[in-house]
């Protein structure tokens, strides 16, 4: 099988190493870096990650590499096709993920500046949160084209929502399909117009398969998804269905597969609104965004989505200074 490309993840917390394997496990890239600023983390990591090989039968390497906030270490990324982003805090019980700001901010336009100086022709996909502002500062702080830095939120929260249908139906979550749009955050825009089901070889609205009620329910605790987990963990967030987005960007990236994905993009008319980053549903390939895909929606859902994009304009204005 021909394997191509390097692909780099910075830090190698939860979200980082399980993004790693994920990625490594394709056995689609030639390799995988991994890096933090933890002494040892990201090599530790690899050794352990490159031993999984003869059991789980993939050959990509990986390499894993600590880096300093003065950028030595970064020699490492050089080459990358693909960036991922995850350095930065997650969220403990009763935070937003607003409340992390400031602090992933600093985190991230660090790593950003490293990655424009050693990896300049990358796809970059922030993971990092809040991530509609995490997303416009790395552009930002790279300078690269829009179209190259994107952001994950969108491929996690339409994969909680098909979920938790799929449960409530007592079906398939492969019979689903669903669909949010909008911010990672408060101003999260769940489709419910777009989502279907298929019973008995018939594709329903939602609307058909589930009282309206319930499907406000399971919007709401879409929107709570993350929450749900870290009052859970207590002391962390997410990170498997966080990494297994983050990663399938990744492969669409370097297979140049042009899959449509709901991703953190840029905007630029589509739907009305132009000059943000915003969950939209996107075409992905070598070169990252190659187009923003617009769908049908309701008034309602219109109105929520332009509200989702004054939300997160102005806290991304905000962004530039920190
Ligand atoms: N976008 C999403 O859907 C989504 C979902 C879950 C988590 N997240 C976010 O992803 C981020 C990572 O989450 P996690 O669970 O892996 O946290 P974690 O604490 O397990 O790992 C974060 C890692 O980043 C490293 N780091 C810090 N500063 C760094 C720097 N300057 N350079 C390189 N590495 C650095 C830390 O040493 C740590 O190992 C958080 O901000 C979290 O909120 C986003």
């Amino acid at each position: 099988m021909a394997r191509n490309g390097k692909v780099t993840v910075v830090g190698a917390g939860f979200y980082g190493s399980t993004t790693a394997q994920r990625l490594a496990e394709y056995d689609v890239f030639e390799t995988v870096v991994l890096t933090d600023i933890l002494e040892g983390k990201p090599e530790g990591l690899a050794l352990d990650l490159n031993q999984s090989r003869p059991i789980e039968g993939f050959e990509t390497k990986v390499i894993g590499q600590t880096t300093g906030l003065d950028g030595s270490g970064y020699e490492a990324i050089a080459g990358s096709d693909v960036v991922v982003i995850t350095a930065g805090l997650p969220r403990k019980p009763g935070m937003s993920r607003m409340d992390l700001i400031e602090t992933n901010a600093k985190i991230v336009r660090q790593v950003a500046e490293n990655v424009t100086q050693h990896a300049p022709d990358a796809v970059v996909i922030v993971v990092s949160n809040p991530l509609d502002e995490m997303t416009a500062l790395t552009q930002l702080a790279t300078g690269f084209d829009r179209s190259r830095v994107l952001g994950q939120a969108g491929m996690l929260d339409t994969a909680r929502f098909t979920n938790f249908v799929a449960e409530e139906l007592g079906v398939d979550v492969a019979s689903v399909t669903t669909l949010t749009l909008g911010s990672h955050g408060d101003t999260m825009v769940p489709v419910p117009s777009q989502s279907s089901v298929e019973i008995d070889g018939t594709r329903r609205p939602l609307s058909e398969a589930l009282p309206a009620d319930m499907v406000d329910e399971l919007v709401t605790r879409t929107r709570n998804g993350g929450a749900e987990v870290v009052a859970l963990l207590k002391t962390g967030s997410a990170y498997y269905a966080p990494s297994a987005a983050a990663a399938r960007m990744a492969r669409a990236v370097i297979t140049d597969s042009g899959e449509v994905m709901p991703v953190c993009a840029w905007v630029d008319g589509e739907y009305g609104i132009a000059g943000v980053y915003l969950g939209v549903q996107a075409e992905i390939g070598r070169g990252g965004v190659r187009r923003v895909v617009e769908t049908d929606l309701t008034e309602n859902e219109r109105s929520a989505l332009r509200e989702a994009a004054e939300a997160v304009r102005a806290k991304q204005a905000d962004v530039a200074d920190l």
